[in-house]
C-alpha cells in the first residue's frame, strides 16, 4: 500500500519531498535522484534551493525520466534544457552527473539500452520523483505500457500532446515521440514519490492508488512497489 499524504498546497508538498531529498543527500552525498519534468515537481525543486544551500552536492547524480525524440537539446522545452534550468543550475549540481535520455535521432536505436546501462552503473535510483498525466501516464508510459518495460521510444498520445502544448507555440510543435524510462525501470527505484495537484489529476490518482493494477492506467504500477509515498492536495485526492 502506498502511503498517501494530503497537503494543503503544492508548496507544502514541495517542502515535504525536498526535506526527504535533503535528508537522503546528507546520508548519502552521492545519492542518485530520479528527476521528473512538467509543472508538478517545480515546487520540489524550488524548495530544494534553501535546503541544499551550503550543502556539498558535487557528488549527487540524477537521471531524468524522459525526453522528447528529435528535439534540439538546446530547445527551451527539451527536457535536458528544463532539467538544466530548474534543477542543475539553481541547485549547483554537476551537469556531467545529471543525465537525460538521448533523444537524438542518429543514436536513438541504442539510446534506451545506453540509458539503462548508465542507471545500472550508478547503482540504481535511490529516490524517484513522479508526476502523473491525465491519461494516468508516469514518465511518458502511456496506457498499454508493459509493467516490465525498460527505457524505450514511445509515441505520445494526442491527449498528452495537448496537455503539453502550453509549453510550445502550438500543439503541432509538440514532438510526436519520446524516449522514456519504462515502468519496469521506474519500479526499480528504491523509493517513489508520486505528486499530483488539482482536480484534473483526481481520476488518475484514484486509479493509480486504489484502482485495479492495469496497464490501462500505467500509474497503477506503483501498487507493485513496496516503498511509495503519494503526496497530493485536496483536489487531487478528491476521488480517493
Ligand atoms: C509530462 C511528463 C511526465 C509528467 C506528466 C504530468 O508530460 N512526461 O513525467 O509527470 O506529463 O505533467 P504535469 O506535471 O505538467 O501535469
Amino acid at each position: 500500500m502506498a502511503e498517501v499524504v494530503i497537503v494543503p498546497t503544492a508548496a507544502d508538498a514541495g517542502a515535504l519531498v525536498a526535506d526527504e531529498i535533503a535528508a537522503l543527500i546528507a546520508r548519502r552525498p552521492d545519492a542518485v535522484l530520479g528527476l521528473a519534468t512538467g509543472s508538478t515537481p517545480e515546487p520540489v525543486y524550488a524548495a530544494l534551493r534553501s535546503r541544499l544551500s551550503g550543502v556539498d552536492v558535487s557528488q549527487v547524480r540524477g537521471f531524468a525520466l524522459d525526453e522528447y525524440v528529435g528535439i534540439d537539446p538546446q530547445h527551451p522545452e527539451s527536457y535536458r534544457t528544463v532539467i538544466t534550468r530548474q534543477v542543475v543550475e539553481p541547485l549547483g549540481l554537476d551537469p556531467a552527473r545529471i543525465q537525460t535520455p538521448n533523444g537524438a535521432l542518429e543514436t536513438i536505436e541504442h539510446a534506451g539500452e545506453d540509458y539503462e546501462r548508465a542507471i545500472a552503473a550508478a547503482g540504481g535510483i535511490d529516490l524517484q520523483i513522479l508526476g502523473i498525466g491525465t491519461s494516468g501516464h508516469i514518465g511518458f508510459n502511456e496506457p498499454g505500457s508493459s509493467f516490465a518495460s525498460r527505457t524505450r521510444v514511445k509515441t505520445l498520445i494526442q491527449q498528452t500532446r495537448q496537455d503539453n502544448a502550453r509549453f510550445f507555440d502550438s500543439v503541432d510543435d509538440v514532438p510526436m515521440h519520446c524516449i522514456t524510462q519504462g515502468l519496469g525501470t521506474i519500479l526499480d527505484a528504491r523509493h517513489l514519490f508520486l505528486l499530483a495537484f488539482g482536480a484534473g489529476k483526481a481520476h488518475a490518482i484514484a486509479g493509480a492508488v486504489e484502482g485495479p493494477v492495469t496497464s490501462s492506467l500505467p500509474g497503477s504500477a506503483i501498487q507493485l512497489h513496496e516503498h511509495v509515498t503519494v503526496v497530493v492536495d485536496e483536489e487531487a485526492a478528491s476521488e480517493l
